[in-house]
């Protein structure tokens, strides 16, 4: 059974990660072309870093809730048939121990050099960091609007071939993310939406309810399909 799960800001919203439109949710207060564009980093590169250095020392105080980790026994079960892709870029799946997740939309514990190089960064950044191996200057490496997502060829042909697509706590209105679930539809998988607010996308299916107690009944539902 091979199975897409498609992740947003809601799974997280339980460990006190605040999601981004929501009532509360995290462009309050900041205007999203000022602190998500390549256009606002140059802009204000000062602003653009201290967003993300807040963000990334926000991680140090959450855990991953229980829909991240039913989410790694369906990988345990299914193995290669299984692909996590996440929108959000914090580490509460990483924790788990997954090997099938991508996160389009980058990590904040990564940096990225000019040149493209990719590092692991857990520190605070500024116009002063630089990569260790070039001397480089650093940017967050979170995919901005307007920029592409990451692995999208991976993502594309794996959501092709799937017989679930599960997209949990994503408002669909971000793409190409958002086109992943009428893509899938489109290539007759079984389309899941798990989240307390349906957002009326492409879904033949729709669980209404949190992440925490929805996500560990529909992992247990697909276990059971697999005997
Ligand atoms: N459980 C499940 N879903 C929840 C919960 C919860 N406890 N709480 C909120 N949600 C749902 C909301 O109903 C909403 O549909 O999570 C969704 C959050 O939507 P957004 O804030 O728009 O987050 P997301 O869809 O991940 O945003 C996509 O936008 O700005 C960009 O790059 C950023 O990756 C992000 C992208």
């Amino acid at each position: 059974m091979k199975v897409v799960v498609l992740t947003g800001a809601g799974i997280s919203a339980e460990s006190g990660i605040q999601t981004f439109r929501d009532a509360d949710g995290l462009w309050e207060g900041h205007d999203v072309m000022d602190v998500a564009t390549p256009e606002g980093f140059e802009r204000q590169p000062d602003l653009v870093y201290r967003f993300y250095n807040d963000r990334r020392r926000g991680l140090a105080a959450v855990e991953p809730n229980d829909a991240h980790r039913a989410l790694y026994r369906l990988e345990e079960a299914l193995g290669q048939d299984f692909l996590l892709v996440t929108q959000n870029v914090d580490d509460l799946h990483d924790r788990q121990g997954h090997e099938r997740l991508l996160h389009m939309h980058g990590q904040l514990y990564q940096a990225r050099t000019e040149s493209g190089r990719i590092l692991d960064w857990r520190e605070d950044m500024d116009a002063t960091s630089r990569c260790p191996q070039t001397g480089e200057t650093l940017r967050p490496h979170i995919v901005w609007f307007g920029e592409t997502p990451l692995y999208m060829d991976e993502i594309d042909r794996a959501v092709r071939a799937c017989e679930i697509f599960c997209a949990i706590g994503t408002s669909g209105v971000v793409y190409p993310a958002a086109g992943l679930s009428d893509l899938a539809w489109r290539n007759s998988a079984e389309t899941v939406e798990i989240n307390p607010r349906p957002t009326g996308g492409p879904f033949q299916r729709v669980i209404e309810g949190s992440a925490t107690k929805a996500v560990p009944l529909w992992v247990d539902e697909v276990l059971e399909t697999l005997g």
